[in-house]
């Protein structure tokens, strides 16, 4: 079976240049940044750590707001493909059947 994409890992996010500078221009943390912009597209987000500075510091995105500068960078990121499960890949659906068939 293959995963496809998700196989491939995820695509070291934390380190992306675009995102760090975006960051670094409002003081803020590249996971802040990302959950700001979601926030802005009406992105129901659910962030989950187990440890409580970060956890603070997820909740910490209310006191600033991205530019169109930087939505339209942070859109430009877009490849146009899940790095987790893309629900649109008949590797990924098969696989996910796979594990319900097993666990019956
Ligand atoms: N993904 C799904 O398909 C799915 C489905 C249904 C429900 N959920 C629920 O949704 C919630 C989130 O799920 P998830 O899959 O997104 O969680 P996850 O990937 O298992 O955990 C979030 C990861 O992000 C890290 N993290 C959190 N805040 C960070 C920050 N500010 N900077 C750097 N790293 C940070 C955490 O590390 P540390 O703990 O070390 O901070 C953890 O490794 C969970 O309650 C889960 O049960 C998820």
């Amino acid at each position: 079976m293959s995963w496809g994409p998700f196989a491939e890992g995820m695509n070291d996010f934390f380190h992306n240049p675009v995102l760090q500078a975006i960051a670094k221009k409002h003081h803020k943390g590249v996971g802040q940044v990302a959950l700001r912009y979601l926030l802005d597209l009406d992105v129901v987000v659910i962030p989950k750590s187990t440890k409580p500075e970060r956890m603070a510091e997820n909740i910490d995105v209310f006191d600033f707001s991205l530019d169109d500068e930087d939505k339209a960078q942070i859109a430009a990121l877009d490849e146009n493909h899940s790095i987790c499960y893309d629900h649109t890949n008949l590797n990924t659906v098969t696989g996910l059947l796979d594990m319900i068939k097993a666990s019956m």
